[in-house]
């Protein structure tokens, strides 16, 4: 499984303490959560800190934009140190566009879908992304209760993924931990992103450890 702990559950106080915890952890990447109190009623971070965040972690940067208009700051997340960029299917009017944009820019594009967005609405750009990100709560806030009917989506876009002959990955975010996880892997994930769970374990580099070792 391929982890991805959402810094929106670090320590702002001292960031990189966090970020040093997860350079020296199992994680894979270093999920950010960019919101713009308009997409979603909550303003997390911008890219002064996603740039902070960079230049310290030594694991790649999964940006998930939860912004309007995410196509106007493509170029900014190359500039700050982004490896993945997901942006949001119900943000994107010209969603084949921006995922192409994202791709040039030399970054990977993947698109996120809200709880109520069906699956199929990816059909015809299924090809074209590196990943699906699929919400298991309502965007905007950490620690949110997992939303169940997201294990039948992971199999649906499973369905899709493979009809078309896509390679695209399937991440979940929003209530993962380790019961939810099982359930996710069990499914047809194959990333977990991961922000309270990990930040308020004991020990938030055995729980990496133990997310990490989930089995399909
Ligand atoms: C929510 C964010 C998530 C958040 C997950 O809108 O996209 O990445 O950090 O937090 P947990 O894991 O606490 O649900
Ligand atoms: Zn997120």
């Amino acid at each position: 499984m391929i982890i991805s702990p959402s810094i929106l559950a670090a320590n702002f106080g001292c960031l990189d303490k966090d970020v040093e915890m997860l350079n020296r952890s199992e994680a894979d990447w270093v999920h950010i959560d960019v919101m713009d109190g308009v997409f979603v009623p909550n303003i997390s971070f911008g890219f002064p800190v996603m740039k902070a965040i960079a230049a310290k972690s030594k694991k790649p940067l999964d940006v998930h934009l939860m912004i309007v208009q995410p196509e106007r700051y493509i170029q900014e997340c190359k500039d700050c140190g982004a490896s993945i960029v997901n942006v949001h299917q119900e943000a994107c009017i010209h969603l084949d566009r921006t995922i192409h944009q994202i791709a040039e820019a030399g970054m990977f594009p993947a698109v996120t879908l809200c709880p109520a967005t069906p699956v199929e609405m990816l059909r015809n750009v299924i090809t074209e992304v590196h990943m699906v990100l699929l919400m298991s709560v309502n965007p905007g806030f950490g620690g949110q209760k997992f939303i169940p009917n997201t294990l039948d989506k992971v199999r649906r876009l499973r369905e899709l993924i493979d009809s078309q002959g896509s390679k695209a990955l399937i991440e979940i975010d929003g209530g993962v931990n380790l019961e939810t996880g099982q359930q996710l892997a069990e499914a047809g994930a194959d990333v977990l992103v991961a922000g309270s769970a990990v930040f308020q374990a004991p020990d938030p580099e055995a729980y990496i450890r133990q997310l990490k070792e989930m089995k399909k």
